[in-house]
């Protein structure tokens, strides 16, 4: 098994990263400004992680130990794989972690959420203006005070509603303060929130409400993104009617006014139904409700949330992440990762939607439990466009909220990369101290750019690997401790008992690809998933194990390598889960949604390595011709764009096909498994697609060829 032999999914150019040698020292705190770094040097990191390794239980005991508890816990962790128990007998509530120890501790006028709105108006043509936009954006601070008030509200609105302990909240909303509100209001009460990004479409909303077994909705009713509306009323509604055929009744839908006259749904009213759904406009309940409400005293191990994953499989999968160690793991990652410090004078902003997990560790829980400020921005990077193409808002949301540290991922910066180096430029960038980056393998280009133009050669990068499963940062460098490679996520977490080993479970030595394993517990690990015991053991605790004991590990599905230096290189995934613009996305889910389509016999889904996206989207197609002739249809664009907005309605405009190949047949081994592989190196090979409408690709002669080696 040589570096390499990992190909699926890939998104590294494996060339650029075999040879990349330059090594970026940590810096000075007091040359960034901060006072000083939580861990400040290499020997520093490995005496801690030696210790977290070999005394878990004393190392998470300690951390464990930065939260506040209701009830303190009686032990550390109770083991037995794959089962994890973490401070088990505590009791805590995490909204009580993110609001009202600040408040109660006399923070409650310090700003816990900035936010920024995306509607402004463009300036056309006014010389007189400093600023190139004729309205300024819409921006709204909420204290730690604001935000109990507003979740109290919320949490007794939702009471109102008949949601309880235990219950699984549906969330659907825009990136407004009150998605972070209906987020903690839900943890305020007990209840697990399950939230789906606003870019889904109705059928995955339906679909992941069935599988929660949820029966309360909270949305808006549209959010802003590049200037346009997102119907995300419109989507509930869909889901509403879909979830009616199910026989799944929704209670009540819980609507937040954003939008306002843009869309149709002026026409609702509280109280309105439909189906069987109660519908209520957030004005109408949220804020008449009270502002007083307890903190439900909840279990270390009670489930604080659902957060729908991508899988090997078409159905999503609900990963489940409970309360007192999701909360300890990224409270730590937050603080060392991008050593954050309250009363510092830090904005941390981390550019994801709150819709994945990203979203949930690092915009919200850990960064209001280290009490320092979080930004949330609405909209796109590209509004307002400016001419020529592109944007540079997210530079100047930078200058003008002083952000300190800045959080991104790859896609992204290689988008910044192209609308070009004049953007960044023309802005204040300096009160940046820690760049992040999350989401896939940043490759080394993008990697110096950020360095050089976002960060002016003075800010660490962090490239933070992870997974909705881990709950939090897993392998990164510390940025005052660990020195940089432009394209390595370095070494591991404290606590993370990171390898990269065979099949049989041995560690591999320098450079030698292999799997990612976790060969620990560790407290943000995931508790399950939703309903479905086999899958969670299948597709996590059964590829690995140790060799000597037979304990099952932990595989994350990444293959990787490490260096001399021990720093891992994260190759990509190895099952059939490819990322898009760094998001997870299953292949057989484009594949179900694509056969769904009368005029499909037989879909096959692969990624292509694309410039941007990391990966694009390449379906090989075979259509019903039967189907063809009696609709007087033909292979054509017209029947290429059909279909892209087929996927897009069942599944969501981030699952469009980059590229739809019609083929005759799909080849197939002998055993009838489709060749992906092949399919792979079609896809990979061919620069444009082909706008040829007649002839079929005939894989016949090739799949014959290629048969042996699959
Ligand atoms: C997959 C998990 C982690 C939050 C967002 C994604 C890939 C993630 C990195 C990184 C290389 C990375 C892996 C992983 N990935 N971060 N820094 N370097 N690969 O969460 O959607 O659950 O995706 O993202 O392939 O398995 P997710």
């Amino acid at each position: 098994m040589g570096a390499g032999w990992y190909t699926p999914g890939m998104s590294q150019n494996i060339e650029s990263v075999l040879n990349e040698t330059r090594k970026f020292p940590p810096v000075p705190a007091a040359s960034l400004g901060f006072a000083r770094w939580h861990i400040g040097s290499e020997e520093e990191y490995r005496a801690l992680h030696a210790r977290s390794i070999a005394d878990p239980e004393g190392f998470w005991r300690e951390e464990a130990k930065r939260l506040a508890w209701f009830r303190p816990f009686d032990r550390v962790l109770e083991w037995s794989a794959p089962d994890a128990k973490w401070f088990v007998g505590g009791k805590l509530n995490a909204c009580y972690n993110c609001v009202d120890r600040h408040v109660q501790a006399g923070f409650g006028e310090c700003e816990a959420i900035i936010w920024e709105g995306e509607p402004v108006s463009p300036r056309t043509n006014h010389p007189s203006s400093t600023s190139r936009y004729a309205s300024e954006p819409e921006i709204r601070r909420l204290t730690y005070r604001d935000l109990l008030v507003q979740t109290s509200k919320a949490a007794n609105a939702l009471k109102a509603l008949g949601v309880k302990k235990g219950d699984v909240v549906t969330i659907y909303m825009p990136m407004v303060p009150e998605l972070a509100v209906a987020i903690l209001a839900c943890a305020r009460i007990g209840a697990a929130h399950s939230v789906i990004f606003g870019g889904f479409a109705p059928t995955a909303i339906s679909e992941r409400m069935i599988d929660a077994g949820s029966r309360v909705i909270v949305t808006a009713d549209g959010g802003y993104r590049r200037g346009e509306v997102v119907p995300l009323l419109r989507n509930v509604e869909e889901a509403l009617g879909l979830l009616r055929n199910h026989g799944h009744v929704v209670e009540h839908a819980l609507v937040l006014r954003r939008v306002g006259h843009e869309v149709a749904a002026g026409a609702m009213k509280t109280g309105d139904k439909r189906g069987e759904t109660v519908m209520h406009w957030w004005h109408d309940t949220v804020d008449r409700a009270s502002d007083a409400c307890p903190c439900a005293e909840m279990d270390s191990e009670d489930m604080l949330f659902l957060l729908y994953t991508s899988g090997s499989t078409g159905k999503p999968k609900g990963i489940l992440h409970t309360t007192g160690g999701y909360l300890t793991f990224v409270q730590m990652t937050a603080r060392l990762s991008f050593n954050l410090m309250p009363d510092a004078g830090q904005v941390f902003w981390c550019s994801a939607d709150i819709g994945w997990v990203t979203g949930h560790s690092y915009v919200l829980y850990g960064i209001l439990m280290n009490r320092v400020p979080t930004l949330m921005y609405e909209g796109a990077p590209n509004f307002p466009a400016l001419p020529g193409g592109g944007g540079d808002r997210f530079w100047s949301i930078i200058a003008r909220h002083r952000v300190t540290q800045f959080y991104t991922a790859p896609t992204a910066i290689r988008t910044f990369m192209k609308w070009g180096d004049h953007l960044p430029a023309a802005h204040d960038l300096s009160s940046l101290k820690v760049l992040g980056t999350v989401g896939e393998p940043i490759n080394p280009e993008a990697w110096i750019w950020y360095h050089e133009h976002i960060g002016r050669k003075r800010c660490p990068i962090v490239d933070t690997y992870w997974q909705t499963e881990t709950g939090g940062h897993i392998v990164t460098p510390l940025p005052g401790a660990i020195a940089t490679k432009p394209g390595s996520c370095t070494l591991p977490m404290l606590g993370v008992d990171a390898v990269v080993v065979n099949e049989a479970g041995q560690e591999l030595g320098p450079n030698q690809g292999g799997l990612f394993a976790i060969r620990k517990p560790w407290p943000g690990m995931l508790r399950g998933v939703y309903g479905n015991r086999e899958r969670f053991v299948s597709n996590y605790w059964s590829r690995l194990k140790d060799p000597k004991t037979g304990e099952p590990w932990y595989f994350s599905a990444d293959g990787a390598r490490r260096d001399e230096d021990g720093y891992f290189w994260v190759m990509g995934r190895v099952d059939d889960v490819i990322k898009v613009s760094g998001h997870l996305l299953g292949t057989m889910e484009v594949e179900s949604a694509l056969v769904s389509h009368p005029a499909v016999a037989e879909a096959a889904v692969v990624g292509v390595p694309h410039e941007i996206k990391g990966n694009a989207i390449c379906a090989f197609v075979s259509l019903k011709t039967h189907w063809l002739k009696a609709n007087n249809r033909h292979p054509d664009e017209l029947l290429r764009k059909e279909l892209t907005s087929h996927v897009a309605k069942e599944v969501g405009a981030l699952a469009k096909p980059d590229q739809i190949r019609f083929a005759d047949g799909l080849p197939k081994t002998r055993s009838g498994k489709i060749m992906r592989r092949l399919l792979r190196d079609v896809a990979a090979g061919v620069e444009k697609i082909t706008q040829d409408t007649t002839t079929l690709e005939d894989f016949s002669v090739v799949a014959k060829l290629r048969e042996n080696e699959e």
